[in-house]
């Protein structure tokens, strides 16, 4: 056997759990050096190792079991859509910083509503609150340009029926149950999946938004994925059955929020957004710029409002962020 088999054969008798760098190239009488080179090795043949700096190495999906999708295609998402009373004007990038940017200079410069840019990969992703969306290829990474006609106060539906379209185009394509976290985050088994960020350029006179962005970023499969981020987040292709073709994914995810856009202000759909909610009964740490709080959340409004109930009484919340409080048995409030 060669290095590079030995190191496979040891890895998969230890699948999903960590083995050092040192511990591989003990047991196999090798270096070090060799036992990433044959890590390498394995990784250009699609075998999918994670690779920590203080645990090792950790071979998650061997490439024989491996559910791999195609890469986005223009024809394929125009050819996949069938709502076209917005007509799609779809212009796939192999690489750009981020399909937001992209979408919003596109705005300035006069495109029309229905303008959607799809990235295989961004190299500067942007998620809410000023973060970073980790975008390496493997995802999906969309922008859509919209030119809605309601006031700025009620964009906030935007992001709320974009978080209800893609969980029902997952449940479609993937054939996976999708659940929403408060605002705009999908989540498959307590894990996020996929997360929405909505950008919009306001006229100051009119009070309405000029245009708006709608970003979605889904993870669907991915090679390599930091320590911080694996507890936290899982990968659609784990999920569903079979590959998820993304291309169809992303028209999916055009058709039913076309289906919802036109009668928007109507919040019809708020209350699938209630009932897909992984957040209504639950104890939550709400993140506040003052200091962070514990609450538990009764309800959501239908302008998308979060309802919690504090020690103080209840609060409303428009916007933000909350975490799931790990149950601990005893209640806080
Ligand atoms: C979040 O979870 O914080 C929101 C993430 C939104 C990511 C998407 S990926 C496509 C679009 N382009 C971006 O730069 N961001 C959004």
């Amino acid at each position: 056997m060669t290095g590079k088999q030995e190191v496979f054969q040891i890895l998969s008798e230890h699948q999903g759990e960590y083995l050092s760098g040192e511990e591989l190239a003990k047991q196999l009488h090798i270096s070090r050096n060799a036992v990433w080179k044959a890590v390498s090795a394995l990784r250009a043949e699609n075998h999918e190792i994670l690779a920590s700096t203080r645990k090792g190495y950790s071979l998650v999906t061997s490439a024989g079991d491996r559910k791999q999708s195609t890469p986005v295609n223009c024809e394929e998402i125009m050819a996949a859509v069938t709502n076209r009373e917005i007509m799609p004007r779809v212009l796939v990038l192999e690489e750009t910083d981020s399909t937001n940017r992209v979408a919003k200079e596109l705005a300035m410069k006069g495109a029309e509503e229905g303008t959607l840019v799809v990235a295989v990969r961004q190299s500067a992703g942007r998620g809410r609150l000023g973060r970073s969306f980790f975008s390496p290829e493997g995802g999906i990474y969309m922008s859509l340009l919209l030119r809605p006609k309601l006031p700025a106060e009620q964009a906030v539906l935007l992001t709320t029926a974009a978080a209800v379209s893609v969980a029902r185009a997952m449940e479609k394509v993937a054939k996976v149950s999708a659940g929403i976290k408060w605002v705009n985050d999908i989540f498959l088994d307590g894990k996020k999946v996929c997360g929405i960020l909505t950008e919009a350029g306001i006229d100051f006179e009119t009070g309405m938004p000029e245009y708006a962005v709608l970003g979605i970023g889904i993870n669907v499969e991915v090679e390599e994925v930091s320590e911080e981020l694996l507890p936290l987040v899982c990968f659609l292709n784990e999920k569903a059955k079979e590959p998820v073709n993304k291309s169809r994914l992303v028209a999916a995810i055009w058709d039913e929020f076309m289906e919802i856009y036109p009668c928007l202000s109507e919040a019809k759909f708020m209350d699938e957004y209630c009932a897909r909610s992984i957040l209504l009964g639950k104890e939550v740490l709400v993140k506040d710029p003052k200091g962070d709080y514990l609450a538990k959340v009764s309800s959501i409004d239908h302008a998308g409002h979060l309802l919690v109930e504090t020690k103080e009484g209840m609060r409303i919340l428009s916007t933000g962020e909350v975490s799931i409080r790990p149950a601990s048995g005893t209640s806080f409030l």
